[in-house]
């Protein structure tokens, strides 16, 4: 597990994305795992300008998102594939058939879990996924107690998820109760795993992934079992950690 301690989110955005384009630049037919929420917003800024300015292309890259809420269309401004689409797809040159978030709108959202499983084996598998962390040790949309077996299912969110989320809608009673996300083991398998922690409010949580027991409690802590793990963590971040804990590599 590598850890880059960066001063703050300009910081931590601009060392993801560099890691990300290096990546496309490398295998220009990368398969993507992304996030949404606030921190991976910059490192997806910095991806655009620097397709504006160098043109990475992203031509022969494939996506797959890590959740959908369940009920929301595409259209709905509050969707993940809405956020993805303003926020990195139309300004890069990606083809939006190869751009897969789970299908928070079929008939049968048990179903759509299973197509969005074989879809991303269909693709090889996701290369380099991208994390953010929840306030409560969430990855995905895979809340506390979630088994470290599991793969794309359906979620009931956490009361404390969709308060933190609900900064987003109009309020916290418009907020979906339930969404599609890859499973834990779903995540794990991805070749190269980048979590990206930013701010206070995520330091006492970072402590748990990084110093406390590997637990089910905490679903982020299975993350040390990755064999290829880099956190970008900016320093309002780590500031509950130990010192030894900060400069490991
Ligand atoms: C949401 C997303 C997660 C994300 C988390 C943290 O619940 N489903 O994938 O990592 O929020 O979001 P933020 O980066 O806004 O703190």
């Amino acid at each position: 597990m590598k850890i880059n301690i960066v001063k703050n989110i300009d910081e931590l955005s601009l060392l993801a994305a560099r890691k990300i384009i290096e990546r496309v630049r490398k295998q220009p037919t990368t398969v993507l795992g992304l996030a949404t929420g606030s921190t991976p917003l910059g490192t997806y800024y910095k991806l655009v300008q620097d397709y504006r300015d160098n043109k990475t292309s992203y031509k022969h890259v494939t996506t797959f998102n890590l959740d959908e809420y369940v009920g929301l269309t595409s259209a709905d401004q509050n969707s993940y594939n809405y956020y993805m689409r303003e926020h990195l797809f139309k300004s890069i040159n990606i083809n939006p058939n190869q751009t897969f978030l789970p299908n928070g709108v079929g008939i049968d959202p048990a179903i759509e879990c299973d197509k969005y499983e074989a879809k991303i084996s269909e693709s090889g598998g996701i290369d380099l996924q991208i994390l953010g962390l929840g306030e409560n040790g969430h990855i995905g949309f895979n809340e506390p107690g979630t088994s470290f077996s599991s793969r794309t299912h359906v979620v009931s969110l956490a009361e404390s998820t969709r308060e933190a989320n609900s900064r987003y809608f109009n309020s916290l009673s418009d907020v979906p109760t339930k969404a599609i996300t890859m499973g834990i083991e779903t995540i794990m398998e991805a070749r190269e795993v980048l979590l990206l922690v930013s701010g206070e409010r995520k330091a006492k949580v970072l402590r748990e992934v990084l110093e406390g027991t590997i637990t089910e409690k905490v679903p982020a802590t299975v993350l040390r079992n990755h064999s290829n793990i880099t956190i970008i963590a900016d320093e309002a971040a780590v500031k509950c950690l130990t010192k030894h804990c900060q400069i490991s590599s």
